[in-house]
């Protein structure tokens, strides 16, 4: 017998339920403290609001069979496995799947809680909502469809798909077989647009010097957009959490503070992704990840991105919930590097030996800057 086709309602709820109104706090999340002038919700209920649900749905009510099917792992983290599958609409999408709650370490970290998933949940869809935005819009961070919270064992064709990745790149993850899960295992799972393939994984496949400057320009532009409006910090943004999808369109376009700006897209369209460690305000609202007694975070040696941790630290004297949009110029200056120094298809002739001098240039200049905004605004390779 077939599954009646629920997929459509679920995937057409609207995104931005009237929750953020009650959420008039201070939130602190990860070693996390949510304290809530809204007492009589708890976290859990945040988070079903979020959903535009009660209770958690059973997986085959949030993804149909054919569509399971079709799903093929595509990335991890520590919190996170992602599958790609098509949605009602027959577009690719991204589902990033994250366990909760559980009392089992997973990938050798404790399971989220309600509390902990809930910034990363309002970060996405605010994030995802600048591209509706009147005086500061951009498309330069992934879009969220949709989100749901699901309780059941994992199900078997994502656990095929699982193996099949772990065969083909081999995966740093606990399998998330019945063996290790219980039936009433709680999950987050965030419905992504499907953003393209990360930095880190498309060496030498970009074009040449060229796109290269295009990337960096996008996702300074996407940075000052979501400064101007949310006051924003990524605060992780290694190239893993950059992606890039081929298009057709010439130029991509943004409004900062009103004002519309187009850039150049040489075929490629970028796509921020992953905010556990993001700040951002909305109203009286702030939201920040305090990392301040996190120490494993700031011991990392061996790659430029593990100093960004201790730059950032020093910039703001290791108060998280404090705004320091110089944090996304670190953050810059460090995809320079992995851009001048990444494989590319071709020299680009003239056009990519002057994008390579215009990069080393960026890299030289862009630590002056006091945000993404003050890097777009004045910086010479952006004008
Ligand atoms: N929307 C998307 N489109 C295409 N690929 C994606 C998308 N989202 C995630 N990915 C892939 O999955 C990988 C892991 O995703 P992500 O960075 O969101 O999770 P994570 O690193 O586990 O995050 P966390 O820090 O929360 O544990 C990415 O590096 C990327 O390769
Ligand atoms: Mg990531």
């Amino acid at each position: 017998m077939r599954l009646p086709d629920v997929s459509q309602d679920l995937f057409t709820t609207p995104l931005r339920t009237p929750l953020p109104k009650r959420l008039q706090a201070q939130l602190l999340h990860q070693h996390s403290l949510v304290v809530c002038e809204d007492a009589d919700l708890t976290d859990a209920e945040k988070v079903y609001a979020e959903c535009g649900q009660q209770c958690p749905l059973s997986w085959e009510e949030c993804i149909l069979p054919h569509r399971m099917k079709r799903c093929v792992k595509i990335g991890e983290g520590t919190f996170g496995e992602v599958f790609s599958t098509t949605n009602a609409a027959g577009e690719t999408v991204a589902l990033k799947v994250i366990p909760l709650e559980g009392s089992e370490k997973v990938n050798g970290e404790d399971q989220k809680t309600f509390g902990e998933i809930l910034p990363e949940i309002i970060i996405s869809k605010e994030l995802s909502h600048l591209k509706e935005k009147q005086q500061n819009q951009t498309h330069g961070f992934i879009g969220l469809n949709d989100l749901h919270c699901v309780q059941g064992c994992y199900p078997p064709e994502f656990l095929k798909a699982w193996d099949a990745f772990d065969q083909r790149k081999g995966s740093e993850n606990d399998r998330p077989g019945t063996d290790f899960f219980e039936k009433d295992q709680l999950f987050i799972i965030l419905e992504f647009e499907f953003g393209g393939v990360d930095l880190e994984n498309s060496n030498g496949t970009l074009a040449s010097f060229v796109v290269a400057k295009s990337v960096l320009h996008q996702v300074t532009a996407a940075l000052a957009v979501a400064e101007q409006e949310l006051h924003f910090e990524h605060r992780d943004l290694h190239w893993g959490n950059v992606l890039v999808k081929a298009t057709r369109e010439k130029t991509g376009t943004f409004l900062l503070d009103g004002e519309a700006h187009s850039m150049e897209t040489k075929g490629v369209l970028v796509r921020i992704i992953d905010y556990s460690l993001s700040r951002l305000e909305i109203d009286d609202l702030t939201i920040s990840c305090d990392i301040s007694n996190d120490e494993e975070l700031f011991m990392g040696q061996g790659d430029y991105q593990f100093e960004i941790y201790r730059l950032m630290r020093q910039e703001n004297g290791n108060k998280w919930s404090s705004y320091h949009p110089r944090t996304n110029v670190l953050w810059l200056h460090y995809l320079c590097s992995k851009l001048l120094s990444m494989k590319y298809k071709s020299s680009g002739g003239r056009g990519g030996k002057n994008a390579r001098e215009e990069l080393a240039r960026f890299y030289d200049d862009v630590l002056q800057y006091s945000s993404a905004t003050d890097a777009l605004q004045n910086c010479p390779m952006f004008w």
